[in-house]
């Protein structure tokens, strides 16, 4: 089972944890669970964990920490007024069970390969003895959907369950997905969903920068930009698509998309981080992937 790069993230929210609430972007109470060693992790304690991290490259940790913290943002923005909120690729994505999301008329659906999908069932199963609200929402509010993309039709299995309610406006999460499957099996994921959304509905992904491919100096520390590659290939996972900002823009055009933000975590930094006494020195900043907002034109 492929899931290491989900670990992975899971692991960096779960470092977000070891900071006082008055100083963290983010709490997710649930990343602990979703990978192992999380008891070691909070025993090292944050500076050593950051010096790790700093290790294999200035800025990786803090790309997926901005990342978690605008993408929060950006759900707490839109899903009052949606029906749906669908997360493709969800791996260890907990924002179904720790958000002040909607519960009123409004149904989380994760979707993943099935192997990871029900690796992270097997996680919440545990969790759900412990944790009332994983309890009351797992098979409920936060519906499960296996999918693999490249070979899978989404629509044809989220169509196959009685309760998904389709042409609803709907929030959709595509999260550090994109750079692990060919730019084909994005856009026909993306085809199929807009025969289950409404137009108005809101995307909010992430995306590579193509300059990580072919002017990697343009968007970080080179060591930590070739560590994000090589650590990814490691665990089986390569990045293999990558945009810039004008294809990207173009890809989604063509798709029915119009992209309202498209941005970094060094835009964020000072806004985000400045408050929690944390602000970056921007030359050891990371920006290998962007953020993006995007809302599907009607007919
Ligand atoms: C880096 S993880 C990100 C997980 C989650 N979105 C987050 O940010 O915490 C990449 C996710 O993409 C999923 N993924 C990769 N290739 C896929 C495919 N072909 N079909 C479905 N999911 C896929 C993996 O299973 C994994 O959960």
């Amino acid at each position: 089972m492929k899931d290491g790069t989900a670990q992975g993230v899971a692991k960096a929210r779960d470092y977000e944890a070891l900071w006082s609430p008055q100083q963290r972007l983010f709490y997710d109470p649930y990343a602990r669970y979703m990978y192992p060693g999380a008891t070691f992790q909070a025993l090292m304690g944050k500076s050593l964990i950051r010096g790790l991290y700093n290790l294999l490259g200035p800025g990786i940790l803090e790309m997926l920490l901005i990342r978690t913290k605008w993408l929060d943002e950006e759900v707490l923005k839109y899903a009052p007024s949606m029906k749906n909120m669908i997360l493709l690729g969800a791996g260890y994505d907990t924002r179904g069970f720790r958000l002040a999301l909607p519960r009123k008329d409004f149904q989380v659906w994760e979707v993943d390969q099935p192997k990871v999908q029900q690796s992270k069932v097997t996680k919440l199963e545990r969790v759900a003895k412990k944790d009332a609200t994983v309890a009351e929402l797992k098979d409920s509010y936060v519906q499960f959907v296996a999918v693999d993309f490249n070979h899978d039709s989404l629509d044809e299995k989220l169509r196959e369950r009685d309760d998904f309610q389709p042409n609803r406006p709907s929030l959709i999460l595509l999260e550090g997905v994109t750079q692990y499957i060919p730019k084909t099996a994005t856009a026909e994921t993306l085809q199929k969903l807009k025969s289950l959304v409404a137009p108005g509905s809101i995307i909010l992904m992430s995306y590579v920068d193509q300059r990580v491919f072919d002017a990697p100096e343009q968007v970080g520390p080179i060591r930590s930009i070739q560590s994000l590659l090589k650590l990814a290939a490691k665990v089986g996972e390569p990045w293999i698509s990558g945009w810039t900002e004008p294809d990207f823009k173009e890809f989604m055009d063509k798709l029915g998309f119009d992209v309202l933000e498209n941005t970094t975590c060094k835009d964020y930094n000072v806004a985000y981080m400045r408050p929690l006494g944390r602000e970056m020195t921007p030359a050891k900043m990371t920006s290998a992937e962007r953020f993006v907002t995007a809302r599907l034109r009607g007919e």
